[in-house]
């Protein structure tokens, strides 16, 4: 029941796993990862979902590492991609075939402190440098730059003065925790419009 998603993850898997266990009208079909030492793949073996470990290293070329991802996807009916960690940029002919149907989350407050380079520790070690009072995390769907499609959701955190990279990203982490479920509920129950690159969320109704 509900929508089908493949996440795609390369690192520990903490937003793979939360989009895992706080399913209610979607459902995690698989993971696809593109690390065999990733952390995220014991996650999935310890939540049962099917990994399949991916790149255009194994494959030897981008374009039969691309047929096999779409192959994949199609084969397992997915109707949504969430990036959750994801350390590559997402091929073309796939951002093609999923149009408006790939969702990246980002530790930051998008449009600030995002793309290319900007991941990981590096983007809240540029907070703290920036002398920022507040971050926070960012859902968007992917387009074919870095982190520059529309904004779906935004949750602020407050930046202490103490912080380092470490306390600031766990403060960032747990609110992606909720977010990334959050968002796809709302595309599951069908209240997310895109137009001309801005996003509308439609009120809650009885009927939704
Ligand atoms: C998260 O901070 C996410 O925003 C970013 O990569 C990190 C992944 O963390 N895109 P995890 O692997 O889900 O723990």
């Amino acid at each position: 029941m509900g929508l089908r998603v493949a996440v795609f993850a390369s690192g520990g898997g903490s937003n793979f796993q939360a989009l895992v266990e706080r399913a209610r009208q979607y459902r995690v079909v698989l993971l696809v990862c593109n690390r065999p030492q990733a952390g995220v793949l014991d996650r999935a073996e310890k939540l049962d979902i099917p990994s399949h470990i991916l790149s255009p290293r194994i494959f030897g070329s981008e374009t039969s590492y691309v047929d096999a991802v779409l192959d994949l996807l199609h084969k397992e009916n997915i109707d949504l991609i969430a990036l959750a960690g994801y350390l590559s940029k997402v091929p073309s002919r796939i951002i093609g075939a999923f149009q408006g149907r790939i969702l990246n989350i980002h530790p930051a407050l998008l449009p600030r402190f995002g793309g290319k380079g900007f991941y990981g520790s590096r983007v809240h070690k540029a907070v703290l440098e920036a002398k920022e009072t507040s971050s926070g995390a960012t859902v968007h769907f992917v387009d074919e730059e870095y982190d520059t499609g529309p904004i779906l959701l935004q949750k602020k955190v407050p930046v202490h003065a103490d912080d380092t990279s470490d306390s600031l990203a766990a403060r960032v982490l747990s609110v992606e925790h909720q977010l990334f479920p959050e968002a796809i509920h709302l595309i599951a129950q069908g209240r997310v419009r895109i137009q001309n690159r801005r996003v509308t969320i439609i009120p809650h109704t009885d009927d939704h």
